[in-house]
């Protein structure tokens, strides 16, 4: 009999390492290293490489979104979600929602297009906030990894 709670279980922790794998690897190297070259070539490597990593990021978004509800459905975990104790799986919950709502609206509605601008008119500026808000959301989600591992192994 396959446990398929298992498979979620281990689909979830994939889609985790591809996301969350790729947001870092994006603030840590490639923003970076977009900052320092010529402007003009900033905007369009920009283009190629963080914005194909957002179209696969929806994919794993949805997976670990799916993934992670089918689990709390399943365990019967609903209740705990008002439980300060279990501030990670608020932390997970938080985390999907915050992109789920930049990759599937802001961006394709508004984000994509002032960045365009605002890149075009200031890059250094325009980079550099790309860059912090992409700092803040890489350290709440080492944070959430954290205790999503240690609250599912009872730590807290
Ligand atoms: C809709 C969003 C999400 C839901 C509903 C959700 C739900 C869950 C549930 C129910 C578990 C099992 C907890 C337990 O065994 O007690 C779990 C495990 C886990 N989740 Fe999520 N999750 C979501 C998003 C996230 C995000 C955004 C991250 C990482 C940033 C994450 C990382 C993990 C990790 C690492 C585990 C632990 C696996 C293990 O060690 O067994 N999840 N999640």
């Amino acid at each position: 009999m396959i446990d398929w709670l298992t498979v979620a279980r281990a689909v979830h922790v994939v889609a985790i390492v591809h996301w969350i794998g790729g947001l870092l690897f994006v603030t840590l190297v490639v923003l970076p290293s977009l900052l320092e070259t010529e402007a003009p070539r900033r905007l369009t490597l920009f283009d190629a490489l963080e914005r194909r990593f957002a179209t696969q990021a929806r994919v794993s978004t949805l997976v670990a979104g799916l993934s992670g509800f089918y689990m709390l459905y399943s365990y019967e975990l609903w209740g705990r979600v008002a439980d300060p104790r279990f501030w990670w799986l608020d932390a997970m919950i938080g985390l999907w929602a915050v992109f789920t709502t930049v990759l599937f609206v802001a961006e394709p509605l508004f984000l994509h297009a002032w960045f365009d601008a605002r890149a075009r008119r200031d890059p250094d500026g325009a980079f550099r906030v790309v860059l912090r808000g992409h700092r803040v959301l890489s350290l709440v989600a080492v944070v959430t990894v954290l205790g999503a591992v240690g609250g599912a192994h009872g730590l807290f």
